[in-house]
């Protein structure tokens, strides 16, 4: 009975990381480390500023999160932390745009400047029209199935305290959510490297720059990791459960 508290709480932390890795950046102040890429306009502010003598009404950096997109302002010249952050509403397919994005501050501010006054590279446009964001709804789908398995798992666990030798059946629910957990992680890895060398290519001539902390990519591979390593401790513990319950009779 007491060999499945130990997966049972890991299983519980693997939910809770997955949930966060969906969560970060719900509001403003909440996990605002945790983005995904982030798009700094600081050089193309400070050239603007140096030919045209006027200040450009956008803001200084917009962080892609799993279900939300959120711009703010360096608190001090060009340096973090960020204020005056506004985040878009949480989606289920989170779209990041910054041609948009962009183009809304302007004429918010009723700048009478375009994009293609900017020079705004469409290529990165168009690269999270065409697939960015598309692959990003894809690990957005995984980590939910993952949560779904993990749901199940923490269920089963309940259930298998009066019924030890169940557990290795749980082995198989975590390794579905193992898979899942993969996919994500792996989707999100390889979009936030691709995005970030993309941006950096076409935009670096104009000023823009992005780029990521490990946060994220920590948060999510270390709730793949705890998660395999329960599928071992689940199946020890229905293992063992099933000796123990074997050699009372
Ligand atoms: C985020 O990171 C910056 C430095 O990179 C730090 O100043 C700030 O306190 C961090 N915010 C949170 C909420 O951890
Ligand atoms: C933002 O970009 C500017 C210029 O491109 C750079 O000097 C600055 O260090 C960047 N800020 C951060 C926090 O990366
Ligand atoms: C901004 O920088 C100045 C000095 O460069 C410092 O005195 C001030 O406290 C900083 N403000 C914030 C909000 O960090
Ligand atoms: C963008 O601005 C330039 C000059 O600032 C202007 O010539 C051009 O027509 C504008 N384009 C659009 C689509 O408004």
């Amino acid at each position: 009975m007491y060999s499945t508290i130990l997966p049972e709480l890991m299983s519980i932390t693997v939910f809770i990381l997955t949930l966060l890795c969906l969560q970060a950046g719900h509001t403003s102040t909440y996990m605002p480390n945790y983005s995904i890429l982030s798009l700094n306009t600081t050089g193309l502010k400070d050239a603007y500023l140096t030919s045209t003598q006027a200040d450009l009404p956008i803001h200084d950096v917009y962080n892609l999160y799993m279900m939300t997109t959120c711009s703010g302002y360096w608190s001090n010249n060009s340096s973090p932390p960020l204020e005056d952050v506004t985040c878009s509403p949480v989606s289920w397919y989170s779209k990041f745009s910054p041609s948009s994005l962009l183009l809304n501050d302007l004429q918010t501010h009723h700048s009478p400047t375009n994009l293609t006054s900017l020079s705004f590279p469409q290529g990165i446009q168009d690269a999270f029209d065409q697939r960015f964001n598309l692959q990003l709804h894809v690990a957005f789908i995984f980590y939910v199935i993952a949560l779904f398995w993990l749901g199940i798992v923490i269920l089963w666990g309940l259930i298998t305290c009066w019924w030890g030798v169940l557990g290795s059946f749980a082995v198989l629910f975590v390794s579905s959510a193992s898979t899942s957990l993969l996919i994500a992680s792996a989707i999100t890895t390889a979009v936030q490297s691709q995005a970030v060398a993309l941006i950096n290519d076409e935009g670096g001539a104009i000023g823009l720059q992005a780029g990521y902390n490990g946060r994220f990519l920590a948060l999510t591979w270390s709730a793949f990791a705890v998660n395999s390593l329960s599928g071992l401790v689940w199946g020890v513990a229905g293992f063992c459960s099933g000796l123990v319950r074997g050699s009372e009779f």
